[in-house]
């Protein structure tokens, strides 16, 4: 992320693609990055750059799943958010309690496999359904300091009802709609509640919000719309026209270029 200067970033809200997860297995093997340790090193690459333009007291929030595969013949859990709180802790960040973002329950698996049969009702050999994803929170050392009664963060203000429900642990939000050609399910769009209300939460106006793993752009869409700037990464051409479409009007302050490693950036100009 060399076009972002070191502590330049107030507010990082972003999705990776999952380890472990089969819709982003052919993302990682061309990658070269097959085994559940490379995967991760994968993502560390952008962590690490995560904590170089994050400003002090600046916040990271990641939406990561858990993952489940059967190896060798035995069927397991690979707990993607475990490693992404481990390699944040050991950058230097401190982690915040998290939110466990309820999904619509898939079905229950009986011995790893989707449906769960007529003889799934006999114990033991049951798996119960990952039908959580976290919302990890972290933040980069101690808490920003502001001015007494700093205009813009006292317009920035949540509800009593706001507060309540956003800062309790579980959010029971329902999966993105399909529009735009199903592109939202070939990245994994999450719905635009949830940067909506991280947005809220965790900047005040003006701040600069960074999405280092844009997809669809649902990040940038909630930053525009709250009157944050921003910037975000993605490494695939094909969803800048996705991007733009849901950035409306507003689609002309964002620029794309291409980037020697065949990503693209796009920043809504300062
Ligand atoms: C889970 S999706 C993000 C979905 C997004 N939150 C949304 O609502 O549309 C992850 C995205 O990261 C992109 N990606 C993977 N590695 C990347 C990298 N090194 N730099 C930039 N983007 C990357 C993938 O192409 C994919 O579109």
């Amino acid at each position: 992320m060399k076009e972002l200067s070191d502590s330049s970033v107030h507010l990082v809200v972003t999705s990776p693609p999952y380890p472990m997860v089969g819709i982003w297995d052919d993302l990682f093997r061309e990658e070269s990055a097959e085994s559940y340790d490379a995967m991760h090193n994968y993502l560390n690459q952008t962590w690490m750059e995560v904590k170089r333009v994050l400003v002090p007291g600046g916040i990271a929030c990641v939406n990561i799943g858990d993952a489940t595969r059967t190896k060798d013949g035995v069927f397991h859990l690979y707990p993607n958010h475990s490693r992404v709180i481990e390699t944040f802790e050991r950058l230097g960040l401190v982690t915040l309690p998290y939110i466990l973002w309820k999904k619509p329950t898939t079905k229950p698996r009986y011995k790893g496999k989707g449906a769960f049969l007529g003889s799934g009702f006999l114990p033991p050999n049951a798996y119960v359904t990952l039908d959580m994803e976290y919302i990890l929170i972290f933040r980069n050392g101690n808490l920003r300091t502001f001015e007494p009664k700093d205009p813009k963060r006292y317009r920035s203000k949540f509800t009593k009802k706001e507060r309540d429900e956003w800062f309790s642990q579980v959010w029971t939000i329902t999966g993105t709609r399909q529009t735009h050609w199903g592109l939202e399910r070939r990245v994994a769009a999450f719905p635009e509640e949830i940067p909506r209300r991280l947005i809220r939460m965790f900047s005040i106006e003006g701040d600069l919000v960074l999405d280092p793993f844009l997809g669809s752009g649902t990040t940038l869409k909630a930053a525009m719309d709250l009157g944050r700037r921003f910037i975000g990464y993605e490494r695939l051409e094909d969803f800048s026209g996705i991007i733009k479409e849901r950035m409306g009007r507003d689609s002309e302050r964002i620029v794309f270029q291409n980037q020697s490693v065949a990503r693209q950036v796009s920043e809504l100009a300062a």
